[in-house]
């Protein structure tokens, strides 16, 4: 007899485990930036396009794989459409890994800008001219704080610590996972609050809030927004990487599907919304302008926005001590579901202790971290991304976050729509649930997904040439534009294909 499988020990536990997933760095950092690159109110149709048609159904399949089978990803696609099933599970683990990668890298800067919040990040009432990579001066700004942080081996210690945590946090599963997010979900939620009501209060605030709320009909013929709107909200909602079928495969078989993904999306999109309204009144009350990269936004934008929060120096640290912590537990509620996706699936598979199963997540994660944190510098005109690390992280974050995860998506939905049977899935999920699921949801599941996947994805392939990076002026460094988008197609399908062909071992 093998061991019972461990679970939640309350509704409660898993609500908050699967919504600290969901809600990370991809509702603080990535959303605001998305929704101001695309047009602000014009984000929105999209968005909730993407949200009640794709999004939430998704997470209806990914959480009914998980207590239909009480398995993880890779095993439950095999039990219910077969080994090509168990592929595309595998290969979902692999984009979970990378992605795992360098979200703790991000989560490593994190880190470093929390500890700076105390030394010379914010010096209130002081604004420095931009000069990256120069020393550290007595009026250092925001900017000349992040690229010196990027630009020494610090993060990679701040990496090893994230690691720890996220180990220590995951040793026991479920039952230490739970005691995690009982305190970290909460304190988010509450800091999240303090922030938009500081925001508002700003003069000029609401108008940040408008921006955003505003409805807007440009850009909706334009596949890029749609593209931005989908990846958005599968990253954000944490599917296509096997983490919410792991987490819910620990509930109980009769577990309330509709209702929990209707619950976590809710609180994910709210979420979301409240740190759009926190960050756009806090740029509108000080004409920031968030253009530039994604992580632009997060790491010297706002820290000038905080900045300027208060003549008086503890109140500005606070504050920025405050932002950063909010955006480390969040990422760490959602870095721990990306391992628990991986170590669940080589439990499974090969049943083996989740130690182990931890300790061979753990080691080559690590050094994949610490590659994305390579300080040495690639131009110091900043024309490209400043260092090797971060070039590193934004190129293979173009490919595994716009293609990754919709592809996963795209093939779990045909393979339950037409393998396992949208039909059947529905009356499954329909058998334990409160809210019944119409027709009209076989009919998302068979064809409307789908299709709209699909056309999403070759859409936005089209438009990929010349390749993203390219741009960059990177001397010695331009072969990385070719190289890593092969490299991240070889080795996660090799990954999958390696181990979807591994015997499974019985108990
Ligand atoms: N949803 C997380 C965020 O918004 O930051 C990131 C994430 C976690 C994505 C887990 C995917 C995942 F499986």
């Amino acid at each position: 007899m093998s061991a019972p499988r461990e679970n939640w020990k309350s509704k409660l536990g898993f609500v908050l485990a699967a919504s600290g997933s969901a809600i990370g760095l991809g509702n603080i950092v990535f959303f605001s930036s998305n929704a101001y690159q695309y047009g602000g109110g014009a984000f929105y149709l999209p968005y909730f396009v993407a949200l009640f048609v794709i999004g939430m159904p998704v997470m209806m399949v990914e959480f009914g794989l998980g207590s239909l089978t009480q398995q993880s990803f890779p095993m439950a696609l095999r039990r219910l459409a077969g080994k090509r099933g168990e592929f595309v599970g595998w290969f979902s683990i692999a984009s979970a890994l990378f992605i795992t990668m360098y979200y703790i890298a991000i989560l490593g800067w994190g880190v470093g800008m929390m500890i700076g919040a105390f030394g010379s990040l914010f010096e209130p009432g002081v604004s420095a001219p931009f000069a990256p990579f120069s020393e550290p001066t007595a009026d250092a700004s925001a900017m000349v704080y992040f690229f010196d942080l990027i630009s020494t081996w610090n993060p990679l210690l701040y990496i090893v610590l994230l690691w720890m945590v996220n180990i220590y946090i995951l040793r026991q599963g479920t039952h230490t996972i739970e005691k995690a997010v009982r305190v970290f979900v909460p304190v988010m939620w509450i800091f999240m609050i303090l922030l938009v009501i500081r925001g508002l209060t700003l003069p000029g605030g609401f108008d940040g809030m408008m921006f955003l709320f505003t409805p807007a009909l440009e850009g909706i013929a334009e596949p890029t927004v749609w593209k931005g709107a989908f990846s958005q909200m599968f990253f954000s909602l944490s599917l296509g990487l096997g983490t919410m079928t792991a987490y819910a495969s620990y509930l109980p078989k009769d577990a309330d599907q509709v209702n929990n993904s209707m619950l976590v999306s809710f609180l994910n999109c709210s979420f979301e919304f409240l740190a759009g309204v926190a960050i756009f009144s806090l740029l509108f009350a000080f004409a920031l302008n968030p253009a530039g990269s994604t992580l632009s936004l997060s790491f010297f934008v706002i820290p000038q926005g905080i900045n300027e929060l208060s003549n008086t120096p503890w109140i500005v640290r606070l504050f920025g001590f405050g932002f950063y912590l909010l955006v480390v537990l969040a990422g760490i509620t959602s870095s721990i579901s990306l391992i628990e996706s991986p170590a669940s699936a080589l439990m499974d598979k090969f049943k083996i202790r989740r130690s182990k199963a931890l300790m061979y997540i753990a080691i080559p994660c690590i050094l994949g971290s610490f590659l994305f944190a390579l300080p040495q510098i690639i131009d110091s005109g900043l024309t490209g991304n400043g260092t090797l690390g971060l070039t590193l992280l934004d190129i293979t974050d173009h490919w595994v976050f716009n293609y990754s995860l919709l592809t996963v998506g795209l093939l779990e939905v045909i393979m339950m729509g037409w393998v396992f049977g949208a039909e059947r899935l529905r009356q499954s999920l329909n058998a334990n649930a409160k809210l019944k699921l119409g027709r009209w949801f076989t009919l998302l599941i068979k064809f409307v997904i789908p299709s709209l996947l699909l056309l999403v994805i070759i859409l936005s392939l089209i438009e990929e040439w010349p390749l993203y990076g390219s741009n960059y002026d990177m001397p010695g460094y331009s072969w990385l534009t070719v190289f890593i988008p092969i490299f991240w197609i070889v080795t996660t399908s090799v990954f999958a294909f390696y181990l979807s062909n591994r015997k499974p071992k019985t108990a």
